[in-house]
């Protein structure tokens, strides 16, 4: 089947999405995609981020298609025409659902892990805009812990379902999965279970932004100080490829992910094993550098070489009510705390 984007025509197999083809394609004309994610199954058509217009149906039916379609779960038909980048109308779409996606997401960038390779910011920086229209009270959560190696910070979550999707196809035990509602909805695990399965930090990895965070990395580092390098190691558990990403600072590994390709896609799952508990360099056989995007903010590395950055973060980037300042800050959170009745030291693995 043959279908254009922006101009550029491919070849594809029946089943496969305008998505998918884009990607076939390359370049300018992939829409952002928050929720899609290929190596799971039933991703995406959550967050909107992807729509494009269609404006010939197909080359037996070519009347347009009369609304934006989310291109991750529309399937190419012969002959279809599709305007992504190049369309106004799309440009506007995506403005504002990055719109509607920061209306409740802090602006907590500065003490944020997943600040240099969040996938939100990447979708400010093309879609976004510098101010807000919204003055209504920001929705917010209380902290919850849910267990010894991944830190949930709901106020940031986008309700991708990613990381259930994770739960439900990598591990033998769903604990987790979204509760309540319209604006209620939040991940939360049933009954304040641990999530202490042995693929559980794939999460992590999958989480479009910093709503699930590794502990173990938690406040250690910039992402853009680390250097990235792949590495691998004889990984006994069954169903860990034991090919990573170690990212160092000097000569200690501070935190270790699966391979990411240019859609922040791992290329493999791994386990907690390797990502939590094999820290030490002489685990691992370090293969080489680990390349990113030629603009992506890891890949610059030119940080460590700027004079020192005073960033006033009370009156400039912070601003908003009381109440948010004193959540993001954080300071009065007790990590330490119980799960089921029994105290959880957050500092402990396993
Ligand atoms: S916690 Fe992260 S992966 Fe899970 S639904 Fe929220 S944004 Fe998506
Ligand atoms: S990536 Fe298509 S709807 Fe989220």
């Amino acid at each position: 089947m043959k279908v254009t984007i922006d101009g550029q025509s491919i070849e594809v197999e029946p089943g496969t999405t305008i998505l998918q083809a884009a990607r076939m394609i390359g370049g300018d004309v992939v829409p952002p995609a928050m929720c899609y994610y290929s190596k799971l199954k039933g991703s995406g058509g959550k967050c909107r981020c992807c729509l494009v217009e269609v404006s010939k149906g197909s080359e037996a039916d070519p009347r347009p298609m009369p609304k934006l379609m989310a291109s991750c779960v529309t399937g190419c038909m012969d002959g279809m025409e599709v305007n992504s980048k190049s369309s106004e109308r799309v440009t506007e779409a995506r403005k504002a659902v990055t719109e509607f996606l920061l209306i409740n997401h802090p602006l907590d960038c500065p003490i944020c892990d997943q600040a240099g390779e969040c996938d939100l910011q990447n979708l400010s920086f093309e879609h976004g805009k510098s101010q807000t229209r919204y003055i209504e009270e920001k929705r917010t959560f209380e902290p919850e812990n849910i267990g010894p190696n991944i830190q949930l910070h709901m106020n940031r979550c986008i309700l991708c379902q990613r990381c259930v999707q994770v739960a439900d196809q990598l591990t033998d035990n769903r604990v987790h999965g979204v509760l309540d509602r319209g604006d209620h909805a939040n991940i939360s695990t049933c009954i304040s279970k641990a999530i202490d399965n042995e693929f559980s930090g794939n999460m992590i990895d999958v989480c479009p932004v910093g709503a699930l965070t590794d502990k173990t990395f938690r406040f250690k580092s910039r992402v853009w100080f680390n250097k990235p390098y792949n590495a691998h190691r004889e990984c006994t558990t069954p169903g860990c490829c034991g090919k990573t990403t170690v990212w160092m600072f000097g000569g200690e590994i501070q935190r270790v992910t699966g391979r990411k390709d240019i859609y922040h896609e791992v290329e493999e799952f791994i386990c907690n094993t390797c990502r939590f508990d094999k820290k030490d360099v002489n685990d691992w056989v370090i293969e080489g550098p680990r390349v990113f995007e030629k603009d992506s903010v890891i890949n610059q590395n030119n940080y460590t070489k700027t004079e020192k950055v005073i960033i006033n973060t009370e009156e400039n980037i912070l601003l908003g009510r009381a109440q948010d300042r004193k959540k993001i800050s954080m300071a009065e959170i007790d990590y330490n705390e119980k799960i089921d009745g029994n105290l959880i030291d957050s500092n402990k693995n396993g």
